[in-house]
């Protein structure tokens, strides 16, 4: 990073300070304000983070105006193309690509961690048959903390890269399991004769009592949606990761933080509300235009799920791929009425708001959760299943962030100020006088 200067002067005292200004490799030009308060006794004010910069990152790249999205430099479509979701992974975690024998050894690793601990199993029973996967996922993630306390001095290398392969390989499972105990259904192990996503749907969908094979045409659309939601820069969920890992708080406890913040409807959990939304749309029997323009009143909380990004103000490079599996896999397979009926309000809906002019001025566009439930319920994955797959993918995101920030020489515990605009210096009165 090459650095420039920029110069603030207090208006008020004509005091100037001169500030890095710092050039990244693509993106936006920073400004280095850590001497600020120090200079200037002055805090920024950012709820929402929509100008800083929280950290400085190599491992996926936006350009929100260019609809561009990379991994480690390699473009989404690329990847989404030619590679698979675990050689994204070791792209991710190592910053290259495996050699073929790297890439064998990586999903040999993978595999062979699939398993959980016995004792875990009780974890699950230990929640109502009616509780979201979520709520079970993030609860059973933390408590492998209590698993692993041979590999967790977060200042070794190796103990950060077996936490990273115990997470990849770990999650499909708790998220199938998290699946089999809501429905009551027998926990099926992992098969180490399968692929990773085949093993997913193994573990999700086979019963003990007859064969079950997964269909490699979903085994493949499920792979390339783990790949587009793998990583994606400083989001909500990789920004809790960052911060509670910022205490030096096991890996464990961090990333369970991250599937928390996730499942909130603004985040991950769009995906969810996105069918729900298109649902309550056709059971409505009332014109598209109705419910633009709900999510048009101030005065409504209601709004277009599936739309709108902080960073994406062009197009959602994932979506533009995302419904492209979306239309394949429902002409591929025999979609029942209900989930062509959804893709065609889903497509009618998205035309009308891309004709709206409340959308094209705020830059409302298609997201990544606009299409993928579709392609989840076409696969037979309950609603309440989406955010967990969301989950499985982002966790290589979440532990590749982590292993970069608890890598770095003297990093600095996460601790935001405030700008108080609460009472002060109030006398107590005691409550026989009040
Ligand atoms: C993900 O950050 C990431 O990278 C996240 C993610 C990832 O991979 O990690 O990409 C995954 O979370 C995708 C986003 C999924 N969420 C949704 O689809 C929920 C619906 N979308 C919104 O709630 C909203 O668009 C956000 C949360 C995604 C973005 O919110 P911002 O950037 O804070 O924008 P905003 O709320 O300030 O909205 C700006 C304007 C407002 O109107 P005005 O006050 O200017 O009049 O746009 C309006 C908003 O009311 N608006 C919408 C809208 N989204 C924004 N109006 C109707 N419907 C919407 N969906």
């Amino acid at each position: 990073m090459t650095t420039d200067t920029v110069t603030i002067i207090d208006d008020s005292t004509g005091k100037k300070v001169q500030l890095p200004l710092l050039t990244p490799t693509s993106g936006p030009k920073t400004i280095d304000i850590s001497a600020l308060y120090k200079e200037l006794g002055y805090f920024t004010y950012d709820p929402g983070f929509m100008s800083t910069a929280s950290c400085s990152s190599k491992i996926t790249f936006l350009d929100g105006n260019k609809g561009v999205l990379q991994y480690r430099g390699y473009p989404i479509e690329q990847l989404a193309a030619q590679s698979s979701y675990l050689e994204v992974c070791y792209l991710l975690m190592n910053d290259k690509l495996p050699s073929k024998t790297e890439l064998a050894e990586f999903e040999s690793i993978i595999t062979n961690h699939t398993m959980l601990h016995e004792a875990l199993k009780r974890f699950f029973s230990g929640f109502r048959r009616d509780a979201h996967p979520m709520a079970i996922m993030v609860g059973v993630v933390g408590a492998l903390a209590a698993f692993y306390h041979d590999h967790m001095d977060i200042r070794n290398p190796e103990h950060r890269m077996i936490t990273a392969q115990r997470l990849v390989a770990k999650m499909p499972t708790i998220a199938a399991w998290s699946y089999r105990y809501a429905t009551g259904k027998p926990f099926i192990y992992p098969d180490n004769n399968l692929g990773y996503t085949e093993n997913f749907l193994h573990m999700m969908f086979a019963m003990p009592s007859e064969d079950y094979k997964a269909s490699p045409l979903l085994a493949k659309a499920l792979d390339l949606i783990l790949i587009l939601h793998a990583d994606h820069e400083q989001n909500a969920s990789t920004s809790t990761v960052r911060l509670a890992s910022s205490s030096d708080a096991n890996p464990f406890a961090a990333v369970a933080a991250g599937i928390a913040a996730l499942w909130g409807p603004a985040h991950g959990g769009a995906n969810e509300a996105v069918i729900r939304m298109l649902m309550e749309i056709n059971d409505s029997g009332k014109p598209l235009q109705t419910f633009v323009d709900r999510a048009k009143d101030k005065n409504d909380d209601f709004r277009l799920m599936g739309f709108g990004h902080r960073v994406y103000k062009n197009f959602d490079p994932r979506a533009t791929l995302i419904r492209q599996i979306c239309h394949q896999l429902l002409n591929d397979m025999e979609s029942t009425g209900e989930q062509k009926k959804l893709l065609e309000t889903a497509m009618a809906l998205e035309k009308v708001a891309l004709e709206d002019d409340y959308f094209v001025q705020r830059k409302l566009y298609p997201n990544v959760d606009f299409y993928s439930g579709i392609i989840f319920l076409a696969m037979g994955i309950p609603m309440n299943m989406f955010t967990v797959i969301f989950a499985m993918a982002r966790t290589i995101g979440w532990i590749t962030q982590w292993n970069e920030m608890v890598s770095e020489p003297g990093y600095k515990i996460g601790r935001p100020r405030q700008l108080y605009t609460g009472p002060i210096d109030l006398e107590y009165i005691p409550v026989d006088k009040r």
